[in-house]
């Protein structure tokens, strides 16, 4: 596959065309940023851990029936994938209060959701900041229709559950995640972007540490110990949760 021009660089990757019209390749970045951008670093071999991570995560979500937009594997640091036309609504799906939502409604964070998980939408527009979107302003704006929004929203709940019995097995709480959608050339929902530590906020299970792009939001220190820990789990055979007990 050869890769050709440059058609986007983002915060964690940068996106290149192919000599084949419906694919592309997505290389991982160790560049990170929070707050809206307004905070800037790196994270050693940050690329190449969440690439592998985002390769084995959406092999998971593949082979239990979750379509995504993986190919396979194209260098250590980027993934051939399916061009999609993006949705312009963010998905976040949460099973414990952390983060914006402690804010938002005031409870502590680490309070279990009462009937999770919660999906919350995100208009995806940086002038704007991202905000929270209700569902009558996702139909205002008409960006997705509602029977996609139906089909990934129920994507979301599926993928929730295939992901946290996943962690769960690798002694790790899955307390929330971000994803992104997007439309394959038949109008097909598929999973986009990438599932790693950048995306996901990642606890571990005994000590309740934190294992995800927190450490480096709050200076917590430990960063890349932290994603290559959260790699080690994910690579790993990991331990059915009943037989661990
Ligand atoms: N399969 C795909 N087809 C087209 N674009 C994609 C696909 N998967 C992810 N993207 C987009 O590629 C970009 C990935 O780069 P990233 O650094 O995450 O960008 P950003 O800074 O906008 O978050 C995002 O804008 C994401 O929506
Ligand atoms: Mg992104």
């Amino acid at each position: 596959m050869t890769r050709l021009e440059k058609l986007y660089e983002g915060k964690a990757k940068i996106v290149y065309a192919t000599d084949d019209p419906d694919v592309y390749i997505q290389d991982f970045k160790d560049s990170a940023t929070a707050f809206d951008g307004t905070k800037k670093g790196t994270i050693l071999d940050k690329g190449r851990m969440n690439n592998n991570m985002s390769a084995r995560l959406f092999r998971l979500l593949e082979d239990a029936g979750v379509r995504t937009h993986f190919l396979g594997p194209d260098s250590p640091t980027a993934m051939r994938i399916r061009r999609l036309d993006m949705l312009k609504v963010e998905f976040v799906v949460r099973n414990v209060v952390a983060g914006s939502l402690a804010n938002r409604i005031g409870l502590p964070e680490g309070t279990a959701l009462k009937k999770p998980p919660l999906v919350e939408y995100y208009y995806k527009d940086d002038a704007l900041h991202d905000p929270l979107l209700c569902l009558g302003h996702i139909e205002e704006l008409g960006v997705v229709s509602p029977d996609e929004l139906a089909e990934a929203t129920r994507m979301a709940r599926k993928i929730n559950e295939i992901l946290q019995k996943f962690f769960a097995e690798r002694n790790l709480v899955l307390v929330d995640f971000k994803l992104e959608f997007g439309r394959d050339k038949a109008g097909n929902i598929m999973l986009g972007d990438e599932i790693s530590p950048d995306t996901c906020r990642l606890w571990d299970a005994q000590t309740q540490d934190k294992l995800d792009k927190d450490r480096f939001r709050r200076d917590l220190g430990g960063v890349e110990e932290a994603y290559a820990e959260v790699l080690r789990r994910v690579l790993s055979e990991g331990v059915s949760a009943k037989e661990g007990d």
